[in-house]
């Protein structure tokens, strides 16, 4: 599985338990972002080899929901296990085919082994309940509900280039514990990475059917899969842009989706400013601005702007720029294409006025740590999300300010409050339209247990491992009638 990784593999997709190739011979080359090297080639499968994909799929779930469920989560502790085995390997393909540097890039896949065996156990306590009538008026103890939960059926998953391991598991887990089937179609870049975890999943056991993975652009065969009529629920993250437009074309499916974010760090003048620089650092730029969790902008109150900046910038220097195998912090974005994107809205600030305190240097798809302070609301950088390295700082006259900038935004995933004072803290924090609110911390998802979720255009839904596996099954009540 590990043993023949070199560049230019030409990889097959895991169909029915087996590695095939598609009929169509097309495939799709993946390039590195850190060197434009060939990481490797993916199938572009076709329309048509889809429905055959989807009703394999369909067909093997019912004896894939029929199977205990303590049978089917001894499969995900085996997959746990043997993903625990290969975390180096498995880093390395993250650091080439995505640029994720090293930390961040073994950071995933640990914590994905920890997703997979949380889920596992999680899902062995999702029982059902009994109900009585005779607590409504009318009816008496002769009529029960019995109230269990079951599968929805065929899953598809859909995962974003940034986190293709942590994210595609965040869907493929809960939705086999669950008892669904799952159609995997994961980012064109990050593919690889993926279909390594997917043999991990085939490894351990799961039937033939029960993980499909489905390689090709999202712009060419993404429409029709989403749309196919035997697919039951709809598992996505990424961009809000996609995510608008499939939430336009499922009709009936059900959907989970994590979107984009803007998430400000909200700092106060009784702020430990210390502890606040050290989160908005690493929450600005940890695997380069390209989380939908990063600290996105800073609202911080005119009293301590001057000594917070101070802070800010003092650690952003210490961050080591380059590439993954040399153990830098900041590396090469995604794409010439994101990167392009970042430029273009730090010209915006600086056309508009904005401060350049560090950065706004770029190699290729390389793109420095960069700080703008003064950010005003009239810059897009102030509503728009960069997914790279650049932090504005705009800076308010007090909480109540912070509060209406922050809810402006048309995203409303996680925010941060920075004070010492719990009354403050909750005032702002009950105020601020978004999924969840970290006191003296860096937005972040993890633990992966917590619920997670976006309002507005941060998403739909509410992920977390318990929160996914009930999202992916549904009740089913079974009434009894006694004489
Ligand atoms: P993206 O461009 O939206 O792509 C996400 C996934 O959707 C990819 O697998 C993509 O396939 C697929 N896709 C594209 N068009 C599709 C279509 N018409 N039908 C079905 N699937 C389609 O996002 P990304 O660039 O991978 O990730 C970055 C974005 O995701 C950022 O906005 C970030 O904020 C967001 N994100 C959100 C969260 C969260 O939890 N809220 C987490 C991570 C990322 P291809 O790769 O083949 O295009
Ligand atoms: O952007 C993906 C999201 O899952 C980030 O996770 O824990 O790094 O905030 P985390």
């Amino acid at each position: 599985m590990f043993e023949n990784i070199s560049e230019g593999t030409t990889y097959k997709s895991l169909i029915n338990g087996e590695w095939i190739e598609s009929t169509t011979k097309k495939t799709i080359e993946i390039y590195s972002p850190v060197d434009n090297s060939l990481v490797g080639k993916v199938q572009a499968f076709s329309k048509e080899e889809v429905d055959k994909i989807i009703e394999n799929s369909k067909s093997a779930q019912k004896a894939w929901a029929n199977k205990p469920i303590n049978e089917r989560a001894e499969i995900l502790y085996n997959a746990a296990n043997l993903l625990e085995e290969h975390v180096d390997e498995l880093s390395k393909i993250l650091q080439k085919e995505i640029a994720k540097d090293s930390a961040s890039s073994t950071s995933e896949v640990k914590r994905t082994v920890d997703f997979i065996k949380f889920t596992a156990s999680e899902g062995k306590h999702l029982e059902g309940q009994t109900i009585g009538a005779d607590n409504f008026p009318g009816f008496n103890k002769n009529k029960l509900s019995f109230v269990t939960r079951v599968p929805l059926g065929v899953v598809l998953a859909i995962s974003p280039f940034n986190y293709p391991i942590n994210l595609s598991t965040s869907k493929i887990a809960p939705a086999l514990i669950a008892g669904n089937s799952v159609i995997l179609k994961p980012p064109t870049q990050g593919a690889i990475s993926t279909l390594y975890l997917a043999e991990i999943f085939n490894k351990a056991g799961l039937p033939a059917g029960i993980l499909n993975v489905v390689t090709g652009k999202g712009s060419e065969i993404g429409d029709y899969i989403v749309t196919h009529k035997d697919i039951n629920f709809i598992n996505f993250t990424g961009s809000t842009e996609v995510g608008r437009h499939i939430a336009k074309i499922a009709d009936m499916v059900p959907i989970l989706m994590e979107l984009g974010g803007k998430d400000a760090a909200i700092v106060l003048k009784d702020a430990n400013l210390e502890l606040a620089a050290k989160n908005i650092v690493s929450g600005a730029f940890g695997y380069s601005g390209q989380r939908c969790t990063a600290v996105k902008r800073v609202l911080v109150v005119n009293e301590v702007a001057d000594e917070l900046v101070k802070l800010i910038e003092e650690k952003v220097k210490k961050l080591v720029v380059g590439n993954p195998d040399a153990g830098a912090d900041v590396t090469p974005l995604i794409s010439n294409k994101a990167a392009d994107f970042v430029q273009e809205l730090m010209d915006d600030a600086i056309a508009k006025g904005a401060k350049l305190l560090i950065g706004n240097k770029r190699d290729k798809n390389l793109i420095y740590p960069t700080i703008f302070d003064n950010v005003s609301t009239s810059m897009r950088l102030a509503w728009e999300e960069p997914f790279g390295p650049v932090l504005p700082i705009i800076r308010i006259k007090d909480m109540d300010e912070g509060i209406s900038i922050a809810n402006q935004s048309e995203y409303g995933l996680q925010s941060s409050v920075f004070t010492e004072n719990v009354n403050d803290a909750f005032y702002v924090a009950q105020k601020l339209e978004v999924g969840t609110v970290q006191i003296n911390n860096k937005t972040e998802r993890g633990p992966d247990h917590f619920p997670f979720l976006g309002v507005k255009s941060s998403g739909m839904g509410t992920q977390g491992i318990r929160y996914s596996i009930e999202a992916m099954s549904r009740p089913k009540a079974i009434v009894l009638n006694l004489k």
